[in-house]
C-alpha cells in the first residue's frame, strides 16, 4: 500500500536515540501517528533510528525520515550513510544537520545535493536565523529553526524565543518563498503548536514531548489538533 505522503504542515516526530524510541518502540510510535494522523488529518513523520526504518515502514503507514545522511555516492565508501539506500529502504526523507549532528555549512550544501538526488525531503536544521538564511541559498524542501539551549527543557521555542521563529521565516522566505520553515524545541502542548503557527511556522519538530510522554498517543493528539491545515 502507498504510504502516507508528507505535507505541509506537518508535524515531524524525532525519535533520537531514546530508548522509548527503538525498535518496538519505533514501531508503536509509528502506528500511533498512523492514528492520529487518520483522526485529524494532520500530516505527521518519524525521524527514526536508520536501523528501525525497514520495519517501522513495514509495519505502519507513516513516513520515515533519516536523522541523517553524508553526501557519499554509490561505490567505494564504508560506513557511510548513502541517500539512495536510504531511499531504498523507504524512508522519504531526511534530517540534516540536526543540533546533535552538526555539519560544516558547505557539507549542508552537498548533503542537500545528494538527499534531492535520491528524490528524499530534505529538513534542515539550523540554530540562529542566519544559519537559516545561509542555509536558504541551498534551496532544501524545509528549515527547522531550533536554538539549542531549549531543545529537551520543555520550554517551548515559540513562547519563549517567538522572535527567533519569526525572525527565520522573514530570513529564509525572503531567499526562496518555497522552503517549508518549520520550529522546534522544548515543544510540548497545543498551544505551542498555535503559537508557532501565528510566528509564520508551517509545523513544527518535536522529540521530547511525545517520545518521552507519559502518554505519547495523547500527547500527539493534542499536538496534531492544534495544527491548522
Ligand atoms: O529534533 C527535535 C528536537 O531537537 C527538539 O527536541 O525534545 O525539545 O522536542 P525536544
Amino acid at each position: 500500500m502507498e504510504g502516507i505522503l508528507v505535507k505541509y504542515p506537518l508535524i515531524l516526530v524525532n525519535l533520537k536515540t531514546y530508548r522509548e524510541g527503538m525498535g518496538e518502540n519505533a514501531v508503536r510510535l509509528a502506528k500511533i501517528a498512523e492514528q492520529v494522523h487518520i483522526k485529524t488529518g494532520t500530516s505527521i513523520a518519524l525521524a527514526t533510528q536508520l536501523a528501525d526504518s525497514k520495519v517501522v515502514i513495514d509495519a505502519s503507514e507513516t513516513p520515515v525520515f533519516a536523522q541523517h545522511v553524508d553526501p557519499v555516492g554509490v561505490g567505494q565508501f564504508t560506513g557511510h550513510i548513502l541517500p539512495e539506500s536510504v531511499a531504498e529502504a523507504g524512508c522519504v526523507g531526511t534530517l540534516i544537520n540536526h543540533s546533535e549532528r552538526q555539519l560544516p555549512l558547505e557539507v549542508i550544501k552537498a548533503t542537500i545535493k545528494r538527499a534531492r538526488e535520491a528524490d528524499l525531503e530534505t529538513v534542515v536544521c539550523v540554530d540562529s536565523v542566519e544559519k537559516g538564511r545561509q542555509v536558504a541559498a541551498f534551496a532544501p524542501h524545509a528549515i527547522a529553526i531550533e536554538p539549542p539551549e531549549l531543545i529537551g527543557s520543555g520550554i517551548s521555542v515559540s513562547k519563549a524565543r517567538p522572535e527567533v521563529v519569526s525572525g527565520a521565516v522573514t530570513a529564509i522566505k525572503h531567499v526562496n518563498t518555497k522552503i517549508h520553515v518549520l520550529c522546534g524545541a522544548g515543544i510540548t502542548s497545543g498551544e505551542d503548536v498555535v503559537a508557532a503557527q501565528k510566528l509564520g511556522a508551517e509545523g513544527i519538530l518535536v522529540a521530547s514531548g511525545v517520545v518521552k510522554a507519559k502518554d505519547p498517543q495523547a500527547a500527539l493528539l493534542d499536538l496534531a489538533r492544534s495544527l491548522r491545515h
